[in-house]
């Protein structure tokens, strides 16, 4: 009895008995952004793109703004995977997504009449991702509004109700893709429970419940046909023929709830685990993870920024960089590259390699700057704070650069980079302890030099 089996247990199986063998399956390559966002994931994705099968997002919301330039057209996807452009590959919004509907189909059809033919056909939803109601987008200003009233200053938030959004899914009131195609009845009754709660805790809010919910049943109709366990979509992909699986990530690990510049971060996790719990797949099935890194350094939004540059090199960068963001068109903040961060994001998503964007902006710099240490009280910190107080009193110590001062945009390969630029480049690489893959000097898709 049960002796024997305790006995048997660690001795290796009888000769011809099976054990099932354990067959690791395909691995997913992820990009992540490794500063505080806008790093261009995007059209890193895009690049990988062409060849992949399948490209997923597995966190965030429409805060997102992903800007993708192919054949002189520029694409700007949010909650849509940038590989949709790829008419051969499949896209896949996982169950860490919150997915505003309205917001969905309203940026599909911006891009079909693009010339983007058949999104729809290609989009696969996961029933379990969570929903994005308007009412948490009101929710989210009112609560920007309040946070000024209370503390002075808000967060900057995109206002697209992800905080909200997040909040419900985590106090376990919030309402699933599965629970919309459902019955409608039970919806309908959570969906009203739901509003109450935030009414409850936000009395000016007004929500037109039957109105919502006519547009919510429409919107069911015609997402029904995207939608499909996404646990089991990405096990069949995982395990069948050799498939090229990309995750496309949003936000950026210093704006991810855990490891951020809390409180000014976003609501869901932007590095690596973020992959494994919104898609629901093992870590052993992760594979290359690409961390993407401008040459310099950007911020929307409030919040510490050790190497902000109020000044004119800040304004030059903002100009020369196009630095207004996608999704809100505010005017990004900017600073020297800063290596403590994009350190701080590898040790916590373990890079493969790095893809370097926008070194072109940096073409007309007499001199660059780029921060290797913090110092509190005149000595190194080994760290990344978590405080917000102690990041804001950092003392950023700069390795200094000579600029090349010459045009990188038609540069295609290692070689047609001047020497100064290749410098630049090999400290970032040494510094950070991680391979950089690629160099991009321009926004389109051949503007990307491919180290190895
Ligand atoms: P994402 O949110 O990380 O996908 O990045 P965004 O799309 O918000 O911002 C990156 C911006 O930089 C986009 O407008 C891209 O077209 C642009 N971009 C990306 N790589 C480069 C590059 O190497 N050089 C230049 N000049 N622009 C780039
Ligand atoms: P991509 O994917 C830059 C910032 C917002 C704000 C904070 C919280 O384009 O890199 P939220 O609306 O998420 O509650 O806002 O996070 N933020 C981003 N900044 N790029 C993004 O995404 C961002 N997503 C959120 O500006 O400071
Ligand atoms: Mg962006």
């Amino acid at each position: 009895g049960v002796q024997n089996n305790q006995k048997n247990a660690n001795q290796p199986a009888a000769t011809g008995q099976k054990r099932p063998r354990n067959d690791a399956g395909n691995k997913v390559t992820v990009v992540l952004g490794a500063q505080w966002g806008d790093e261009g994931k995007g059209k890193v994705v895009d690049l990988l793109a062409t060849e992949a099968d399948i490209v997923c997002r597995c966190q965030g919301g429409n805060n997102a703004g992903h800007t993708v330039v192919v054949d002189g057209k520029e694409y700007d996807f949010h909650l849509l995977p940038s590989g949709i452009i790829n008419p051969k590959s499949i896209s896949l919004i996982g169950n860490g997504v919150v997915i505003h509907l309205p917001g969905l189909f309203e940026e599909g059809d911006k891009n079909d009449k693009k010339g983007l033919k058949g999104w729809e056909k290609r989009l696969i939803v996961s029933d379990r991702a969570h929903l994005v109601f308007d009412f948490h987008q009101v929710v989210d200003g009112l609560q920007e509004t309040e946070r000024q009233a209370q503390e002075g200053k808000n967060i900057g938030t995109t206002k697209k109700g992800i905080g909200p959004a997040y909040s419900s899914k985590a106090s376990r009131t919030g309402l699933r893709v599965c629970d919309l195609l459902g019955d409608f009845k039970d919806f309908s009754t959570r969906f009203k429970n739901l509003v109450q709660q935030y009414q409850s805790m936000y009395p000016s809010l007004t929500v037109d419940v039957e109105d919502q919910l006519k547009k919510l049943k429409e919107f069911a109709e015609r997402l029904r046909p995207m939608v499909r366990d996404g646990v089991y979509y990405m096990y069949e992909a995982l395990h069948g023929p050799p498939k090229k699986i990309l995750v496309e990530g949003a936000n950026a690990a210093l704006l991810d709830i855990d490891f951020g510049t809390y409180p000014f971060v976003t609501s869901s996790n932007c590095t690596v685990g973020g992959a494994c719990t919104g898609l629901g797949i093992p870590p052993m099935n992760i594979g290359d993870v690409f961390g993407v890194a401008k040459a310099y350094t950007t911020r929307v939004g409030i919040g510490a920024f050790p190497t902000e540059q109020l000044n004119a090199i800040g304004e030059l960068l903002q100009t020369r960089g196009h630095e207004v963001g996608v999704t809100t068109g505010r005017k990004r903040r900017c600073g020297w590259l800063d290596l403590v961060i994009v350190r701080y994001a590898h040790m916590i998503n373990g890079f493969t390699a790095i893809a370097l964007t926008k070194l072109d902006i940096l073409d007309v710099l007499d001199e660059i700057k780029v921060g290797v240490a913090y110092k509190l009280n005149g000595k190194r910190i080994p760290h990344f704070p978590a405080n917000m107080d102690v990041l804001q009193k950092v003392e950023v110590e700069y390795e200094t650069f000579p600029g090349w001062k010459t045009d990188t945009s038609a540069a295609r390969k290692w070689n047609d980079l001047p020497v100064k630029a290749q410098n630049y480049i090999r400290f970032i690489e040494n510094h950070i302890g991680v391979p950089i893959k690629w160099v991009g000097v321009g926004k389109s898709r051949e503007c990307m030099i491919q180290m190895f």
